[in-house]
Order: C-alpha cells, then sequence, then structure tokens
C-alpha cells in the first residue's frame, strides 16, 4: 500500500480560493502529510481522463473528489467513468460516484418520501408531460420549491408561488397564463413569468441533466435558518446553523448568498440528533448502499407536525464536495484525514487476505 492520496478539483467555479483550489483543501493536505502521507492535487479535465488515470493509479491509494455538480463544464460523465474505473482497481474512492448520486442528488427527497425525513407533500416528476400534468395544480394551493436534481449552491432551486395572492384556486390547475413569482436560492434574485413559461425554463434542467424534477412544499420556517448535520461516517461531528439574510425574499441559505453561518457542538441540538440517529440507518438503505460516506451532510429545514410540535424535515444531502467551515479548520481536516487513512488501510488489509 502507498502512503499516497490524490485530490481531484476542478479548475475555475465560485468556490475557489486565490491559490485556485477550495480553501480548505491545503488544510487537508498538510493534515495527511502530518500523518505521514503524501497528498497531490489535481484539476480534472476531460482531455485528460486517460492521463489522469494513469498516473492515479501508478501512484496513489485513495483519491478524494472535491468537485461540486455542475462545475465540470461538459458534465460529470467522464469524470465518473474515471472515477469508476480507479475505484474498480482497487483505489479507495472518496466519495464513490454511487454515493454522490445515490445519496447526492435531490431526488434522495423522493426516495425518502415514505419516511420520517420527508415532507408532507413531495413529488419527483420523471418525465415533462408529467410535470406539466401535475405542478399546476401543486402550484394552485401554495409556494412551492422546484429542485433541479443535481446541482450546488442554490443553482435551479426556485421558490415559486402565484404573483397575485388574491387569486384563489380551489381543486383546479393554474391557467398556463398565471403570473408566478419565482426566487432562485442562488442569490435570491427574483423573477416574474407566465406559468408557461417558467415550466418550460425547468424542463431544461430535466433535458438536459436526462433527470427528474423534485416539487417540494416552500418550509416557511427556513426563516429561522437551515440545519446542517456536518458527518463523518454516520458520527455528527458539527451542527451548522445558517440563516438566510434579512433582506426581503431571501429564502436561501447558501454561502453565496449572504447567509450567516454558525457552528455549533452537536450537543447544542439533542433533538435533531437523536431524531436522525433514529432514522438514519433509512438513508443507507433507501440509496442502496451498504455504508455511510467518509464526508457528508444532511441539511433539514423546521415544520411543525399535525400537533403542531416541530418536525425536522431533509432538504437536501451533499457527499460531492463538503467544504470544511473556516472555524472547523485546525482540527476537523485531522479527524477527516484520520478516517481515510483507516478506510484505506482497512481495505488494503480486506485486499491481502
Ligand atoms: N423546501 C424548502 N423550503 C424553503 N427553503 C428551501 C427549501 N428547499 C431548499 N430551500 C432553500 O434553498 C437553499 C438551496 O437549496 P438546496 O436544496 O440546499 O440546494 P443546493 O444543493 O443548491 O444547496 C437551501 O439552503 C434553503 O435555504
Ligand atoms: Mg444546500
Amino acid at each position: 500500500m502507498k502512503k499516497k492520496i490524490v485530490i481531484f478539483e476542478v479548475e475555475g467555479g465560485s468556490d475557489k480560493w486565490i491559490n485556485g483550489l477550495r480553501k480548505d483543501t491545503m488544510p487537508i493536505v498538510r493534515a495527511f502529510e502530518n500523518l505521514g502521507w503524501l497528498c497531490e492535487v489535481l484539476y480534472f479535465r476531460d482531455e485528460w481522463k486517460d492521463e489522469i488515470y494513469e498516473y492515479t493509479k501508478a501512484n496513489f491509494s485513495g483519491f478524494i473528489s472535491r468537485i461540486n455538480p455542475g462545475n465540470l463544464p461538459y458534465g460529470e460523465e467522464l469524470y465518473f467513468e474515471t472515477l469508476r474505473k480507479l475505484s474498480e482497481i482497487g483505489v479507495v474512492a472518496i466519495s464513490h460516484p454511487d454515493e454522490m448520486l445515490k445519496l447526492g442528488a435531490k431526488d434522495i427527497l423522493i426516495k425518502l418520501k415514505n419516511t420520517a425525513f420527508a415532507a408532507r407533500d413531495t413529488y419527483g416528476y420523471h418525465s415533462i408531460k408529467e410535470f406539466r400534468k401535475r405542478f399546476p395544480f401543486s402550484l394552485a394551493q401554495k409556494q412551492r420549491v422546484l429542485k433541479q436534481n443535481r446541482g450546488s449552491t442554490g443553482v435551479g432551486i426556485w421558490k415559486v408561488e402565484i404573483h397575485d395572492d388574491t387569486k384563489t384556486f380551489e381543486n383546479e390547475p393554474l391557467p398556463l397564463d398565471t403570473l408566478v413569482q419565482c426566487t432562485e436560492a442562488q442569490d435570491n434574485h427574483m423573477e416574474i413569468h407566465t406559468l408557461d413559461d417558467f415550466m418550460k425554463l425547468c424542463e431544461k434542467y430535466m433535458v438536459e441533466n436526462n433527470s427528474i424534477l423534485i416539487d417540494m412544499p416552500y418550509l416557511e420556517r427556513i426563516s429561522e435558518g437551515e440545519l446542517r448535520l456536518l458527518l463523518i461516517g454516520e458520527k455528527p461531528m458539527a451542527v451548522i446553523h445558517k440563516k438566510p439574510s434579512i433582506s426581503e425574499d431571501a429564502f436561501s441559505a447558501t454561502m453565496f448568498s449572504g447567509a450567516k453561518y454558525t457552528i455549533f457542538q452537536p450537543e447544542v441540538y439533542p433533538d435533531l440528533i437523536r431524531f436522525f440517529e433514529e432514522n438514519a440507518p433509512q438513508i443507507i438503505k433507501q440509496a442502496k448502499l451498504k455504508s455511510y460516506p467518509i464526508l457528508w451532510t444532511a441539511d433539514f429545514i423546521l415544520d411543525f407536525d399535525e400537533q403542531q410540535k416541530d418536525k425536522y424535515v431533509l432538504s437536501e444531502i451533499n457527499c460531492s464536495c463538503v467544504g470544511i467551515p473556516e472555524k472547523l479548520i485546525g482540527e476537523f481536516e485531522n479527524s477527516f484525514a484520520r478516517e481515510v487513512i483507516e478506510r484505506i488501510e482497512s481495505n488494503f488489509t480486506l485486499k491481502i487476505k
């Protein structure tokens, strides 16, 4: 076994720091070095895939993928193909494309539809026909959030509501010329479209990514903030409270939209931790995975249940490129590196048995 690991990044993207890498990447590199491992960072480009495969195969025991969905200019296909090939020859994958797709895509919300994690009425549209048929009903009653399946930083996450809120609709679909107010989580900017035009805009997410659209209720208590569990394996390491900016229309808890992040020890949120630990096995089961990713996050928004008690609703899971909050740098990356090394070593022991 080589005590060498490689980190894959991509050139460009709003998540990069002045050294061209994600800000927490060099602290991770140093954490490995402090544990006696060599850690190298490579940029992935589609045209370099074969060279990257050969070089990684020859030199490293594992890879850490740190590329946000949406940041590869020509999509994730060739990247994932390369990662799969590396994993097949025994290079330990952190994370494996299966984990990223089965857990990290928004359709996990559909897979968990019948569990304690889900909002009451959440739909997944598998075809444009289904979307066109159901969404005008769904929006007629209340505010909704539409999510593209694979994205990040709030791109393609829309809060949608009827522009003229004096209009009411019973059990009938909204007419296609109804004006709807659409706010994107990327930067909380608002656009007004006819329902027809807005649906056309969203159809592109389905066509371009050959993928489903998620339609879930707008959870008003997002104004109280989104709670992110930062996890190593099955262990919650911290709770990050992400409060949307106070400006009107703001509902986004993403970093770049101006949300405020505060970090707490898990003990500060005992109800959330208990709820998560009781139900977490469902996540693995419904995602059809064998184990928890090494580094991942689960985001929750509060709602009320039928007895008006607090209920945590899952808003998304990330395991493609989890960032380490600046305040945790200095400690967290060491725990992460130790866990990675342990996984590589146990994998190696399995192989030589
Ligand atoms: N159902 C919802 N109700 C209210 N706000 C939501 C809902 N779903 C997402 N949001 C807001 O939109 C933001 C981005 O959505 P999210 O699903 O986390 O996508 P991304 O992967 O782009 O971060 C969240 O941080 C949250 O502030
Ligand atoms: Mg998010």
